[in-house]
């Protein structure tokens, strides 16, 4: 039932599909390591029953209502100091696909949330796997609330909500994974700059004083920028501090 991308060279182009699994991300990681499998391998499923989000939490989407895929990149060309830009080519897509498709402004909430409305529409996961300098394979793990109405989370919300329209899954998959591609070729292409530029400039909260919250405490602080491991700089009264994923969280 889902398409094969026409509009692109090779996201998407070899398509497995399996009606329920418990994580796509641990699927295409296992598929990955049994035998050799094509760059841009898409791994999709109708019912993920134990999705993965970061930090060690659970992504819950209902059956049959959301796309939840994993894509498996080989960016070779990547030194594992530039991870962080796999982060900024998939938030990038997200936003593309989505300010196309709905009424408001788009955020990505660092490091790689997806939000309209303050709403979260959309996670991602990418799990890497390094081979000496470089990042030898990706999975690249998105879940985008589609046309599900109700969840658990009050800061949770759909395409289908914001817009008030039913989404054909398969339809929508194809202008995602097109957009991916476009934006990975870009930072094959070696466009780094431009793309944290954009990255940046879709920031939420980027400077605006809010609290944050880090080993126990609370403070202020204003988010000016990423450092370049993408690590979040928030100013922070007259100094400036860098705050891996672990170290901070929103209030
Ligand atoms: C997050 O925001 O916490 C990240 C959520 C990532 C969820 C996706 S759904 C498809 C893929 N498979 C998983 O187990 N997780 C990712």
């Amino acid at each position: 039932m889902y398409k094969i991308p026409a509009n692109t060279l090779f996201v998407g182009k070899n398509l497995v599909f399996v009606p329920d699994c418990p994580s796509t991300n641990t699927l295409a990681l296992q598929m990955s390591q049994q035998s050799p499998v094509k760059e841009g391998t898409l791994v999709i499923t109708d019912n993920q029953t134990a999705g993965k989000g970061q930090r060690g939490n659970v992504w819950e989407a209902e059956p049959r209502q959301n796309l939840t895929f994993s894509l498996i990149l080989k960016p070779g060309f990547l030194g594992i100091n530039k991870q962080f830009y796999l982060n900024v080519v998939i938030c990038l897509a997200l936003k593309d696909y989505l300010k196309d498709k709905i009424p408001g402004t788009v955020y990505i909430k660092w490091p790689n949330d997806i939000l309209v409305h303050e709403k979260k529409i959309s996670g991602v996961l990418i799990e890497n796997q390094l081979q000496g300098a470089v990042i030898s394979n990706s999975i690249v793990g998105i879940g985008l609330n589609m046309n599900q109405k109700k969840f658990v989370s009050e800061t949770a919300t759909s395409v289908s909500i914001v817009t008030g329209e039913e989404q054909i899954l398969s339809d929508e998959l194809v202008l995602i994974l097109s957009h991916i591609e476009a934006r990975y070729l870009r930072l094959r292409a070696g466009e780094h700059n431009a793309l944290m530029m954009e990255y940046l400039a879709s920031l939420y909260r980027r400077h605006e004083k809010h609290e944050f919250t880090s080993d126990g405490k609370v403070f202020l602080g204003e988010i000016l920028d990423l450092d370049e491991w993408g690590k979040l700089r928030i100013k922070i009264d007259d100094e400036v501090r860098a705050f891996g994923v672990k170290e901070v969280q929103y209030v």
